[in-house]
């Protein structure tokens, strides 16, 4: 079996600094990529910034900074972001990088040698802030000004001459490919859509600009840049070394397992790129897939509509963890949600101090007090215990299998069924009342013990801190974590000391009104 894993985030502009759902692609790729790692794979997890074209041009200029020095600024704000996120990328590209320019040059005239590109000159409709280009039945006319009825974003008249890329000829490659592979694209809804703008016809796409600077160069005529989508596209592949095929890296890796996306640029990632990758004679991604968005009430959050939340504030104020169990828990992965504060501190008080960390300090205070601060030794599980601990192993593959079609839903429920169920067990089992009965008290310690040990590996992938302070208990440190262990009933071993642990999560005095 294939034991590579290659996720990425999209490379994030860094026209201002970072926001809340920037913050939420990054945190779904984080967890996928903890949670294949500890299953064993071998993991590259690419994230970076997006730094050309006419969108940062003009907020440079805005700021009276020349393009590199105002990226140099705000991509740092994005490299410390993914600290405090706790982020185990394995690399973090820029786009003004020499391998990347070499790369996407490189693209380009591979491009340009079959025979996909020409010049000629472009007359439409364009949105710097989606450096997108539209057509006269995709705007729309909203007080005198036009503007794209998908992003709402302005859009301007441009008249220039430009370098075509011939997306019209890979139409029905892409749409056997879609068909082939009915999970390229994820969720299902996001698929359709994709299919049916293809066969509604594909226009050949203008891939350079002219009128201004910022970009990377075409390799033969230096009067024009490239085109940013195909620039910022090929990081996936210049993060492997790309064009050096041979090399370990690319060999490894590519084709990339999942890109990871918001819906907004879909199209961008399961039409264009594809196609892009099909000219060249590269293989395609496995899957794309495109999350919804975190809302400021109905509306995208986006730097553009002056909505954004900090994602900075948010930990300031409650902790990073909560906030990564906030985003992956409450918002269905795949559609839109909001942040709440008062659900945010629901999950704190409930699910995390409550459910799990309350589970942690009450079962370890019981051993310490009545099993000499050890693992209980000669355990006899029962039907009661074997029931609960069985849940895991049986489960184990079902777990993996929907981590492969990105059902995180299905993973949270699972853990937050398994806690309760934990608590439930402990209550009912009643230890408390079994002193006259060792061997039952045992067996009833170390069946919690067990299981608070495979909620642990569990949640390691959602709450990285909180979970490793958890498992001090049992002195097990990051890199012994290995979620395949979660099948096995006996892995605690007796007479190992338990340790104390500090609470892991405080209550919110709630209030609001
Ligand atoms: N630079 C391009 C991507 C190039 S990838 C080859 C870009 N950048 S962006 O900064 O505008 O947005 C990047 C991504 O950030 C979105 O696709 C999405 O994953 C995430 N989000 C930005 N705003 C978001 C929300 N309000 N909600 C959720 N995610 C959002 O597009």
């Amino acid at each position: 079996m294939d034991k590579n894993f290659y996720i990425t985030t999209p490379i994030y502009y860094p026209s201002a600094k970072p926001h809340m759902g920037h913050a939420y692609s990054s945190i779904i790729a984080d967890f996928f990529a903890r949670f294949k790692r500890i299953d064993g794979f071998n993991v590259s997890f690419l994230t970076g910034t997006d730094e050309h074209g006419l969108k940062i041009q003009r907020a440079a200029e805005n700021k009276g900074l020349e393009p590199l020095a105002f990226c140099d600024e705000i991509s740092k704000t994005f490299k410390d972001l993914s600290k405090t996120l706790n982020l185990t990328n394995t690399d973090f590209i820029r786009t003004t990088e020499e391998r990347h320019i070499k790369s996407v040059q490189n693209l380009w005239n591979e491009l340009e040698k079959n025979d996909d590109i020409y010049l000629s000159k472009y007359s439409g409709w364009y949105s710097v802030s989606d450096e997108a280009f539209y057509t006269e039945e995709e705007i729309e006319e909203v007080d005198g000004k036009k503007i794209s009825i998908s992003s709402k974003s302005p859009v301007e008249w441009m008249d220039e001459e430009s370098y075509f890329f011939r997306l019209s000829k890979w139409e029905k490659k892409l749409l056997d490919y879609y068909e082939k592979n009915s999970d390229f694209i994820l969720p299902k809804s996001r698929r359709n859509e994709v299919i049916s703008f293809v066969k509604g016809g594909l226009k050949d796409l203008s891939v350079s600009r002219k009128s201004f600077s910022w970009g990377i160069p075409v390799p033969n005529n230096k009067e024009h840049v490239i085109y940013v989508w195909l620039d910022a596209l090929t990081n996936y592949i210049s993060a492997l070394n790309y064009p050096d095929i041979k090399n370990k890296k690319y060999k490894t890796f590519w084709p990339a397992t999942v890109h990871l996306i918001g819906k907004d640029i879909l199209r961008f990632h399961a039409v264009y790129w594809p196609a892009f990758l099909l000219a060249a004679k590269l293989p395609l991604p496995k899957k794309v897939y495109g999350h919804g968005w975190i809302l400021s009430g109905e509306e995208k959050m986006s730097k553009s509509k002056g909505n954004i939340l900090d994602p900075i504030e948010i930990i300031d104020q409650y902790g990073l963890d909560p906030l990564r169990y906030y985003l992956i828990k409450e918002v269905s992965f795949g559609n839109d949600g909001n942040i709440s504060q008062e659900k945010l501190e629901d999950c704190i008080n409930s699910d995390l101090a409550n459910n799990f960390g309350n589970l942690c300090q009450r079962v370890t205070a019981f051993a310490i007090k009545n099993c000499e601060g050890t693992i209980p030794k000669m355990i006899e599980f029962n039907q009661d215990d074997l029931k609960i601990l069985d849940k895991f192993k049986t489960n184990l593959d079902l777990i993996r299998d929907k981590i492969d079609k990105q059902d995180i839903n299905f993973y949270i429920d699972f853990i937050v069924n398994s806690l309760f169920d934990a608590n439930k067990y402990f209550n009912d089992e009643e230890p408390w009342k079994k002193k006259d009965d060792i061997s039952r008290l045992n067996t009833i310690v170390y069946t919690s013990l067990e299981i608070i040990r495979k909620i642990c590996y569990m949640l390691y992938p959602i709450i990285p801190e909180s979970s490793l302070k958890a498992l001090k208990i049992f002195s097990i440190e990051e890199k012994k974590i290995e979620l395949s262990s979660i099948e096995n009933h006996n892995y605690l071993k007796g007479g190992d000391k338990i340790k104390k642990i500090d609470i892991l999560f405080k209550k919110i005095e709630k209030n609001h009104d």
